[in-house]
């Protein structure tokens, strides 16, 4: 047994530690969880006594929300033993030996109840956080394919988000897919899985012969160079209003044909000239324009891709502001043609598919799953629909990954739309691909548009949000002085409101976008947050003290209630991470992060750093800076950059 974390490693600004170590404990690292270690001591003494399964208890200790309840507790009906759980826990209880890390156990009800010896749990906590650091509550061993064996390499996971549309607005939908899907694939990152980040963009459709026509009217290259996306939106609106004006007079047309026809008059002049204007209409040239980059026309596709390239560019700089970089920019225009067609033929074969009015369609009503209805596969005209595509893409990333799972970071609307797709994966046969699929669904932002009301793109909301933060900070001018970048830091503040505005709920809770709310120091907000992270900085500044020499604190000195609840408090922090990876909720880590922060807060006025004997002031000041790092460490994993000042 090694006696510390062999392997520290950093993967885009995240690092993340492993071990050797093994336990006979399934998911015990004692050397990268401290709680561990008390699990293990507990398991193995109470079994020993009791004459119980140590396995067996450990895996039922739980930890708490709450201090008052103890640091770990063991719900004594799970253990599976034929006695009343009153009387078992009072045996259990009785028959627990003296401890060196542990009180002696109590029960409330049907728990018993474990509180660490403090002194040795502080100690060991502080030291540890101080020692690992940016890697404290990691865990890389948690990734691997077999946690006994390395060698067998880690599990990949492809975590599918944010999935704009080109051309188009970028909704709240996807702004919550971005905050969700970066924060999921930070949080395999630092179980040490593979992670892959895809985009899948909306690229392709008769929409993109519409805009390449309207560029033809109303583009403008030096626009498109300096601000692709708004642009791009500005040409597609402009084509769009004349595809409406036209609009008209063809419906109208029709409506005379359809009376005629009724009445059984002659209408072919009638219909000569709806010929004529149809064949003009943009729409229609709109079609014939899509229907070449269809066919691999390469003129057609040339202004296409240049579309997609310089979105995607400019779309990875706003990303690069939350903290998030795509491995994979694919999309709707990336799925082959052979892949679809692959996947009708063995739909038909497995008899998933029918003929319905001369399109194709999957009756699920007819495969046990009432409630996904039908669906059409092919349309009419032999074209393939968004659901099409994502039965390619699905078959399509199981070849090129081989992943062990696959997440779909997208908005509750298309419940329906995947569940259809998982539905059909495992109809066609390929049950084992679609059980490693999961939609990461969420509910609905209301009202999100910046202050002039005008169109909401991610970088234009994310501008707002960092203004009004600016306004914010200005207020106060002697801090506002000391701020080497103003701009940048009401930027990260920015952001930082709105990422925590949307991870405080669940993710299924909808919520209304609130501008004052979300940028307030009051409650529990992203710029409170941030405040208690500049503030601990501050500490640290002002104590004059230098964190590599805290190390020779000592720590015995840290009596206090509210230093050891602190410490009881940190020590939490690996399993709070671990649980969110069972929740895949941020608000998981958020709440934690909140609870501890106001633990820290109530703290100040009792543990004083400046003004305090030499050694108390080393000793608070290691608590103060394990505090800090494992605000930093909650906030990273979150996708937040902790500011030093502001
Ligand atoms: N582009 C789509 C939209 O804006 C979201 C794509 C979600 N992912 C998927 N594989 N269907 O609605």
């Amino acid at each position: 047994m090694s006696s510390a974390a062999d392997i520290s490693t950093a993967v885009e600004g995240l690092t993340l530690q492993s071990t050797s170590e093994t336990s006979k404990f399934p998911n015990c690292y004692p050397t990268l969880n401290p709680v561990d270690i008390y699990r293990e001591h507990i398991a193995e003494k109470l079994g020993e006594a009791a004459g119980i399964d140590p396995i067996k208890i450990y895996d039922r200790l739980q930890w708490t929300n709450q201090l008052e309840k103890g640091d770990l507790t063991l719900p004594v009906p799970s253990l599976g033993i034929k006695k009343k759980p009153q009387e078992l826990a009072q045996e259990l209880v009785e028959k627990f030996p003296e401890s060196d890390l542990v009180e002696p156990p109590t029960f409330v009800g049907i728990h018993m109840q474990f509180f660490f010896k403090t002194k040795d749990l502080t100690k060991t906590v502080i030291e540890r956080i101080l020692k690992d650091k940016d890697a404290f509550g990691t865990n890389g061993n948690q990734g691997l394919r077999d946690p006994t064996d390395p060698s067998k390499g880690k599990k990949k996971i492809i975590v599918e988000f944010s999935s704009p549309n080109i051309a188009k607005p970028f909704h709240a939908g996807h702004l919550r897919s971005t905050i969700i899907g970066g924060f999921l694939a930070n949080l395999y990152t630092v179980f040490g899985w593979d992670v892959i980040k895809m985009n899948y963009l909306g690229d392709w459709g008769k929409q993109y012969g519409l805009l390449a026509d309207g560029y033809k009217y109303f583009g403008d290259e030096q626009k498109l160079l300096a601000d692709p996306i708004n642009h791009l939106f500005d040409v597609y609106v402009k084509i769009n209003k004349i595809v409406a004006e036209q609009d008209g007079p063809i419906k109208e047309l029709k409506e005379q044909i359809k009376a005629k026809k009724e009445k059984n008059e002659d209408c072919s002049a009638l219909q000569t000239e709806l010929d004529k204007l149809v064949d003009a209409s943009e729409d229609e040239k709109a079609r014939r324009y899509f229907k070449s980059m269809e066919d691999g026309n390469e003129d057609a596709l040339a202004l296409w891709r240049r579309f997609r390239d310089l979105s995607i560019k400019k779309y990875r700089e706003t990303y690069a502001r939350l903290n998030i970089d795509f491995d994979v920019y694919s999309g709707e225009s990336q799925i082959k043609n052979e892949s679809m067609t692959a996947a009708y033929q063995t739909m038909e074969k497995a008899g998933v598919s029918e003929q319905s009015d001369g399109a194709v369609i999957v009756d699920f009503t007819k495969h046990g799953a009432k409630k996904l209805g039908k669906a059409i596969i092919v349309r009419k005209d032999g074209t393939p629909l968004y659901l099409t595509r994502d039965i390619g893409a699905i078959t399509e990333r199981e070849e090129a990954y081989h992943f062990d799972k696959m997440i779909y970071v997208v908005a509750a609307q298309q419940d329906l739309h995947l569940a259809q797709l998982f539905k059909i994966t495992e109809l066609m046969g390929y049950k084992d691909l679609a059980k490693k699929c999961e939609h990461i669904n969420f509910g609905m932002v209301r009202g999100m548009s910046t202050r002039k009301g005008t169109v909401k793109f991610l970088d234009d909301i994310l501008h707002d949000v960092a203004d009004k933060m600016h306004e914010v900070m200005k207020k106060n001018t002697e801090k506002y002085e000391q701020v080497q970048d103003p701009v940048k830091t009401s930027d990260i503040l920015g952001i930082t409101s709105v990422m925590v505005q949307d991870m405080t709920g669940k993710r299924i809770n909808g919520y209304d976008f609130n501008l004052d709310a979300m940028t307030s120091f009051e409650g529990d907000t992203g710029p409170y947050l941030q405040y208690a992270h500049a503030r601990l900085c501050s500490i640290v500044r002002k104590s004059g003290l230098d964190v590599n020499d805290l190390g020779s604190a000592n720590l015995d000195l840290l009596t206090e209630k509210h230093a050891i609840d602190l410490a009881r408090t940190l020590a939490q922090w690996p399993d709070v991470l671990l649980n969110t990876t069972r929740t895949l909720e941020p608000t998981t880590i958020l709440t934690y992060l909140f609870r501890m922060t106001h633990s820290l807060s109530s703290s100040y006025d009792v543990l004083k750093v400046v003004g305090s004997e030499p050694e108390v002031k080393l000793a608070r000041m290691a608590l103060y800076e394990s505090a800090r790092q494992v605000l930093h460490n909650g906030m990273r994993v979150l996708g937040l950059s902790p500011v030093q000042r502001m």
